[in-house]
């Protein structure tokens, strides 16, 4: 069975066409990576997929059960999770708080409804462990707004593990990193757990090459190419994109 299976997904903005006739299977536990330029449609297939937007036409299903039509809280309960290609934390919440919320799958104003004790320190010894196992215990009690970029985008990575997702989507997580920063969010997404299955879309091919098994090629809303990590790596037509020189 596939973790995740895009069949013939298409998606119009209007007269535009952001996406066409796109098909992609992923097998569980396997890293796709998905590559293009700019407006290729990379983010509006994650939209789709966690069905922020239903899509023109097409199908998607997320092990086996087809979700096409399903609300995007549904898809969450299935095992899918996601982060944003810019920063979507609470910036005036403490880390240690913000994971808080995200092992027990809330939002922040049924969060401050009152919980017993004994729930709580549970809840929190499984934050603050998450926060240990990702290096970040000493940064538990700080506003997230105080840490650096790179800092809150580790943070955010650790808040899409906390409700443990069988279907992992990344948009650009190393998105505006100094090479410092996206080597340990790198390091970060290298000892994910295999038992998750993750889609990557990452402008720079040699970070996506580096964490994935497969890649896929988005180009102006179709996929161009697919395939091994080598087979991308000498196709000519995806080599053109990246250098610049097709002029389509
Ligand atoms: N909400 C929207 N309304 C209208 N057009 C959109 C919207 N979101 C994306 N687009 C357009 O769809 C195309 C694909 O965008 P996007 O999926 O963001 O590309 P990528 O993530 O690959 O850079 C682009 O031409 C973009 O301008
Ligand atoms: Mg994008």
């Amino acid at each position: 069975m596939t973790a995740l299976e895009i069949d013939a997904l298409s998606h119009h903005f209007g007269g535009l066409t952001a996406l066409s006739n796109v098909s992609l299977a992923v097998a569980p536990g396997e890293r796709l990576a998905i590559i293009g330029p700019n407006g290729a449609g990379k983010t509006t297939l994650f939209d789709l997929v966690t069905g922020i937007i239903r899509p023109s036409a097409g199908r998607i299903r997320l092990f086996g059960q087809d979700v096409t039509r399903l609300p995007t809280h549904r898809r969450a309960r299935l095992g899918l999770a996601r982060t944003f290609q810019i920063t979507t934390l609470f910036p005036r919440l403490t880390v240690l708080d913000s994971v808080l919320l995200a092992v027990q799958g809330l939002d922040p104003v049924r969060f401050t409804v009152h919980r017993s004790r004994e729930r709580y320190g549970h809840l929190r010894e499984r934050a603050e462990s998450l926060l240990a196992d990702w290096g970040l215990a000493d940064r538990a009690r700080q506003v997230t707004r105080q840490l650096s970029y790179g800092e809150q985008r580790q943070v955010e990575l650790v808040l899409a593990l906390a409700g443990v997702p069988k279907v992992l989507l990344l948009d650009e997580p190393t998105a505006g990193l100094s090479p410092a920063e996206t080597a340990s969010v790198v390091e970060m997404i290298r000892r994910f757990s295999r038992d998750t299955t993750i889609l990557l879309i990452e402008h720079d091919m040699d970070v996506a090459l580096d964490l994935v098994d497969r890649v896929a090629v988005l180009f102006q809303g179709r996929v161009l190419a697919e395939g091994s990590k080598d087979q991308i790596r000498s196709d000519r037509e995806v080599a053109a994109i990246y250098l610049g020189t097709d002029d389509a």
